[in-house]
């Protein structure tokens, strides 16, 4: 059976100093995490002979994360705009501490409905479920994926492929470091995770 792997981006320089959004490059951990991801993929169990494509948002970080696994496979690797970081408007590039501090409202009402609260000028979780319908659709006719993206937009494919209701999305799990394994079968999605030796 084909499978989809899914791993969120290297740390990355705004993971360090808890900036959301951004664009920021892969810190020294990060870089260790995209040279021990080659190997991580192996491990997770990958049949001879089985190819594999790369997908990355357009964002530095993931396509840094990539980087050595497109240089050591040679898999084919696209890069997607819909997969790029939940749009964190007017308070991208801020801490959570400057958010709760420059839009204490928005701060709460995001506490109280995470997945529909749309940030000024930015995206909900909902938004982004609805942007990724052409990914998930892509990925229904695809072989097997290896998808290096972002926490939230994780959370959301992650979901969808578990069959959680969307609406839970905002609270699922994505560790960084960690290469997560679905493989659908008839009864359900079966998943494993490896976690870097980093
Ligand atoms: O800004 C996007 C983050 O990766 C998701 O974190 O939705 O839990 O704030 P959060």
């Amino acid at each position: 059976p084909r499978s989809i792997w899914l791993s969120r981006h290297g740390e990355s320089e705004y993971n360090l100093t808890g900036k959301i959004g951004g664009d920021s490059n892969i810190s020294e951990r990060g870089e260790a995490y995209a040279r021990a991801l080659p190997s991580l993929l192996r491990k997770s169990g990958v049949p001879p002979n089985t190819k594999i494509v790369i997908w990355t948002s357009t964002l530095k970080r993931t396509i840094q994360t990539a980087r050595h696994l497109k240089a050591e496979t040679g898999f084919e690797k696209l890069e997607w705009k819909a997969l790029d970081e939940l749009d964190s408007g007017v308070c991208d590039s801020l801490t959570y501490e400057e958010i709760a501090d420059k839009y204490p409202e928005d701060f709460k009402a995001r506490d109280d409905d995470k997945y529909n609260y749309r940030y000024r000028g930015g995206e909900s979780y909902r938004d982004v479920v609805i942007r990724l319908e052409p990914i998930i659709m892509e990925l229904e006719r695809s072989e097997n994926v290896i998808i290096v993206t972002h926490q939230a937009v994780l959370r959301c494919i992650y979901s969808y492929f578990l069959n959680v209701p969307q609406e839970k999305s905002p609270w699922m799990e994505v560790p960084l470091h960690t290469l997560i394994k679905l493989t659908p079968r008839a009864y359900g999605t079966e998943e494993k995770r490896f976690k870097a030796d980093i």
